[in-house]
Parts: C-alpha cells; sequence; structure tokens
C-alpha cells in the first residue's frame, strides 16, 4: 500500500528547522572549542569563538520564540500533544519496530498520516528536547552571557557553576540528540526521503 503524499511541513516549520540546525552547527563547535581548548592554542580563536557562540546563542532564542508562537498560531502542536493512557506500551512497540521489525521488513506500527506526523518515540524525543532541553540551554546561556543574574551560593555551591554545569551538560544532550535525530531520519521510504521532506514540505 502506497502512502497518500502529505504536506507535514510547512514554510515558517522548514525555515525555523533548518536555521535551528545551522546554528547548531554553530554552537557546538564554537562551544566545543570553547570547551576544550584554553585561551591560548584555541581550535577557534577564543575571543572570536565567544563572539559567535553569543551571537548565535541569541539568534537562536528569538528562532525558539518564533517556534513557540508559530507552533500555537499554525497549529502544529497538535502533533506534539501526548494521549497518556497507553502511551508507554506505544514506545515500546515503536522501540521493538526500531532494533528488530526495521531489519525484517515489518511494516511501520505508527504510520505517518494527516493526524499524525511523529510516532510515540520521535513525538517524546521532540517533547523533551524543544520544551525541556531548548529552555535550559537558552536560560542558562543567558546566566552566563549575564553572570550577575546567577544565585551567588547555592547549597555552598557559586551558582554559576551550576549554570555552567547545566549547560555543558544540556548541550552535550542536544548534540546527542542531533546525531540519534539525523540518523532515524535516515529510516525513511529510502534514506534520504525525510530530509528531501524537510526541504519540500511534502511527506
Ligand atoms: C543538521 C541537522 C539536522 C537535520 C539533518 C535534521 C533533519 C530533520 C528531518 C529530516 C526532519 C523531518 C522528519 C521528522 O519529522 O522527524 C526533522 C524534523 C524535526 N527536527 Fe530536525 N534535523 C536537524 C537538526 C535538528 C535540531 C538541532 C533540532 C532541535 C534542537 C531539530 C528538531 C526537529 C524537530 C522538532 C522536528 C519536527 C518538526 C515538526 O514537524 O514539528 N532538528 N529534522
Amino acid at each position: 500500500m502506497s502512502e497518500e503524499k502529505l504536506y507535514l511541513y510547512p514554510m515558517w516549520l522548514r525555515l525555523w528547522h533548518w536555521t535551528n540546525a545551522l546554528l547548531f552547527l554553530v554552537l557546538i563547535i564554537t562551544g566545543l572549542s570553547l570547551q576544550y581548548s584554553g585561551v591560548e592554542g584555541a581550535f577557534i580563536r577564543f575571543d572570536i569563538a565567544v563572539t559567535y557562540h553569543n551571537i548565535a546563542g541569541i539568534i537562536l532564542t528569538i528562532s525558539f520564540a518564533f517556534f513557540l508562537v508559530a507552533n500555537r498560531i499554525s497549529g502544529n502542536r497538535k502533533f506534539y500533544k501526548v494521549k497518556r493512557k497507553g502511551f508507554i506500551k506505544r514506545l515500546m512497540k515503536q522501540f521493538r519496530y526500531y532494533i528488530y521489525g526495521v531489519f525484517v521488513g515489518e511494516p511501520k506500527p505508527y504510520p505517518v498520516s494527516e493526524k499524525r506526523k511523529f510516532n510515540p518515540l520521535q513525538k517524546l524525543s521532540y517533547i523533551v528536547v524543544m520544551f525541556g532541553f531548548m529552555p535550559l540551554i537558552i536560560i542558562t546561556g543567558f546566566g552566563l552571557l549575564f553572570p550577575e543574574i546567577n544565585l551567588e551560593n547555592v547549597f555552598g555551591v557559586a551558582g554559576i557553576y551550576l549554570t555552567v554545569l547545566l549547560h555543558i551538560t544540556v548541550g552535550f544532550g542536544l548534540s546527542v540528540f542531533m546525531i540519534v535525530h539525523i540518523y532515524f531520519c535516515t529510516f525513511g521510504k529510502t534514506v534520504g526521503s525525510e530530509f528531501k521532506s524537510m526541504f519540500t514540505g511534502w511527506h
């Protein structure tokens, strides 16, 4: 049975998505340079890495706000809603498909339709990333941009130290997400079909 053609990724979403992906690449590269090299002999000159990291972070904040507003206005947010009853069971079914079913040619347990853009695992990961990790990385990023807004002392530990720790940990989590996300995007009809959809809008 061939799936019908669906327009799932409107222009605003595609623009947001690729802007976001590009900003992530800049943030990861400059972030790694800041993390793993000293002021001397840095992979990217320290002051340049700081400037690009800050600018990309500010644009990311604006684009994230745009994502939230546009999701609400366009109705795209309905795809992120979770019916709690039976969700774990659906997650396990999708997980089983990814580790077994896909390799023996089983049909997708939750194929894309007009009402269901994401399978349960996609839904969970997008929710955690977009409504958990993204706000956290942005808030802690601003904490580092304006150090005076951090709590001075949290149970005997300098507030800014906790902010750095959280920023780096969430940044690491988001980097891992991006790699896993790209890998799972190859599970479409062909290896490249999902990527093509995010450019044309059509699934
Ligand atoms: C070069 C990096 C990236 C590539 C190649 C990529 C690729 C894709 C593709 C092909 C899709 C459509 C298939 C699907 O819905 O799963 C998609 C959707 C999505 N991606 Fe990415 N992505 C990248 C980076 C990111 C990053 C960094 C984030 C967030 C931090 C992200 C968040 C999302 C979200 C939320 C969707 C679903 C959007 C919606 O339809 O509402 N992506 N991505």
